[in-house]
């Protein structure tokens, strides 16, 4: 007798450099969603769960700088196993809409491309992390190195201490900018880019443009 496919949820990651607007298009989609009655989970990394957070909390306050970029590389993808396996995939198994705020992708831009680790490396790190949790859609937030670092210091107010990666100059996030591109780009059946510039409100409606189309096709 044939297996019984396992009916999952839709994996949806948002991806982007500093400033993009994220969180703000993060919620915004899942307010949307809870609307018309998708059940989600909302999440991020790194964190999502305990042990994550711990993880996140040594590296963002560049606890694990003096180790380089493989060693970050690897912390951020013993986060990931941790939040895919106790989070994302029972979510996913519940038939829940997940969204992340980041995943691999940011591993590939800020280890990889700006952190010079090596892709297969990185690669390796996503399947040990992830085994066949992969997401079904990766919004790209698109914007302007400038632009973006604009809108971060605004976020922060100047007031909180930029975290380890915020520190890096414009050149650094230049580069990521051009690493997401390139990714989607490579990618394009999992990953569009979106015009992360112009009003929260015109940013929303590119990115739900987006997602109704791929919610009508693979959502269970
Ligand atoms: P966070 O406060 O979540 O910032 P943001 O609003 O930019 O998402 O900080 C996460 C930082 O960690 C961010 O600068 C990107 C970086 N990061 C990596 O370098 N590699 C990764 O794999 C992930 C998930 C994040």
């Amino acid at each position: 007798m044939p297996k019984k496919p396992i009916k999952t949820g839709l994996f949806i990651t948002f991806e982007g450099g500093e400033g993009a607007g994220k969180s703000s298009q993060i919620n915004i989609l899942n307010n949307k969603l809870n609307k018309l009655h998708y059940n989600t989970l909302l999440t991020r990394e790194p964190g999502g769960t305990a042990g994550a957070e711990a993880i996140r909390h040594v590296i963002l306050s560049g606890g694990a700088e003096k180790f380089g970029p493989d060693v970050e590389a690897m912390l951020f993808s013993a986060a990931r196993a941790d939040h895919v396996e106790n989070v994302i995939a029972p979510a996913l198994k519940a038939g829940k809409t997940v969204l992340c705020d980041r995943f691999f992708d940011s591993t590939r831009v800020y280890q990889g491309a700006t952190g010079k680790v090596n892709m297969d490396f990185l690669y390796a790190l996503e399947k040990v992390a992830c085994g066949d949790i992969w997401p079904d859609l990766t919004l790209i937030l698109d914007i302007s190195a400038e632009e973006g670092m604009k809108r971060a210091n605004a976020r922060r107010n100047n007031a909180i201490e930029p975290d380890r990666f915020e520190k890096e100059d414009m050149a650094a996030q230049e580069m990521r900018r051009e690493a997401f591109r390139v990714i989607a780009e490579n990618e394009p059946q999992r990953c569009k880019l979106i015009n992360a510039s112009g009003t929260e409100k015109e940013v929303a409606k590119r990115i739900w443009k987006v997602v109704e189309p791929v919610l009508k096709t693979k959502a269970v």
